[in-house]
């Protein structure tokens, strides 16, 4: 029968305890004011330690008012992708007000942080040969760098995670023209951080360029939440960054923020970009929104500092969590099975908490990706830890 593999990845996928489902969050009338930080899943509410929602700005009154004046002045949809009639007003704003917090000259926006990435890494992948582009990748990089990297001409090389030795030697041992590294700055699924510093100094000795996916990053790290590169001497030590509106911004879509040169070509060249409809305008107007509240209100950043802190310390010590300056914070199951049990055991006790399994880790791996939010509380933290402790410490 055609496409047999169907049935059958799947029914492989069950048997390895690799099986993926979605859920689906419900609203109830005592539920009105939606928080990502408390779900109701099939009729039981629970505390959502899962959430990418790190400021816990969604459904942030002003935010949504400011969607609302953008559905009025602009309308919801861009009506045409950004090259032919698709760039509002409202999209221009938000490159301006990005430009402006990241410090950098120009900025494109996109659909998606995944469409940006693959954008990314093929646009400038797509003319050169393998000889004269070389990708330098994070082990752990996003599987949209990924995809992007190896769908393009350029020779793709991944170096250990966080090890700046090896990506050294890898560079002295290229020939390309042009190289590019390319590293999260939070690291989506173990929550620590790439060596910027150091990366920045590897790309100025070789001549190479440093891309950074700020995902994780933007709106959590920095003393206005501008991300990782903030912490760099000057920000144009990273040539490019990449963040997604989809996480602590809490809105959707993502940018690109690089020099004029690069914008123009990607204006030009990048498909991703060309053949999309550009996101809404009034999403653009809401996010600009976001961005003035991150901007200003510092107290979010603490408070996911004061929780987390709070939660290493209520965790029992023979627990193996990854030392994390994040939201992110990643206790290390090993197995599949055993990380859905305890995933299922917290749920009996209103916890969410969804196992990461393979391939989203490696094999081996299986993990519980804590997220901490400044929409969470003391109490919260403490019934957390309280369960996990219980769970692990048998
Ligand atoms: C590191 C990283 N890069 C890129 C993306 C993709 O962003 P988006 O969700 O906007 O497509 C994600 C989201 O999961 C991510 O974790």
């Amino acid at each position: 029968m055609a496409f047999d593999f169907i049935t059958e990845q799947v029914a492989a996928q069950k048997s390895q305890a690799r099986y993926r489902q979605r859920v689906c969050l419900q609203t109830a009338d005592d539920f009105a004011e939606q928080q990502s930080t408390r779900i109701l899943v099939a009729g039981k509410p629970y505390t959502n330690f899962s959430s990418n929602d790190y400021l816990g700005l969604n459904n942030h009154k002003e935010i949504n008012k400011a969607m609302e004046e953008g559905v009025a002045r602009f309308g919801l949809c861009a009506s045409a992708s950004s090259l032919v009639t698709g760039f509002h007003y409202a999209h221009q704003a938000l490159e301006d007000k990005i430009c402006q917090w990241l410090n950098k000259p120009r900025c494109l926006i996109f659909t998606s942080g995944f469409s940006a990435n693959v954008a990314l890494f093929q646009t400038l992948g797509q003319e050169v040969g393998k000889d004269s582009a070389h990708f330098f990748l994070d082990k752990l990089s996003h599987a949209s760098m990924l995809d992007g990297a190896f769908s393009s001409k350029a020779k793709v090389k991944r170096f250990a995670h966080n090890n700046t030795e090896q990506l050294a030697q890898l560079l002295s041992n290229s020939s390309a023209q042009n190289k590019l590294i390319a590293s999260e700055g939070v690291f989506s699924m173990d929550g620590d951080q790439a060596k910027l510093s150091e990366l920045a100094n590897i790309a100025k000795k070789n001549n190479a360029w440093l891309y950074l996916d700020d995902a994780h990053s933007i709106g959590v790290i920095g003393e206005q939440g501008q991300g990782s590169a903030s912490v760099l001497t000057h920000p144009k030590q990273a040539n490019i960054t990449m963040a997604t509106f989809g996480k602590a911004i809490a809105t959707s879509g993502a940018f690109l923020a690089c020099d004029e040169s690069l914008h123009d070509y990607l204006i030009n060249f990048a498909r991703h970009y060309i053949y999309s409809t550009a996101i809404s305008p009034a999403l653009a107007w809401a996010t600009i929104k976001s961005i003035e509240l991150i901007q200003r209100q510092q107290w979010r950043r603490d408070k996911i500092i004061e929780l987390s802190a709070l939660f290493i310390e209520l965790l029992d010590s023979s627990i193996e969590i990854i030392p994390s300056a994040s939201s992110i914070h990643a206790i290390i199951i090993g197995d599949e099975s055993k990380a859905l049990n305890v995933s299922e055991q917290l749920k009996k006790q209103g916890i969410w908490l969804t196992a990461i399994r393979p391939p989203t880790v490696a094999v081996g791996s299986s993990r519980l990706r804590v997220t901490i939010c400044a929409s969470h509380n003391r109490s919260d933290i403490n019934h957390l830890a309280n369960h996990l402790n219980k769970a692990l410490c048998k």
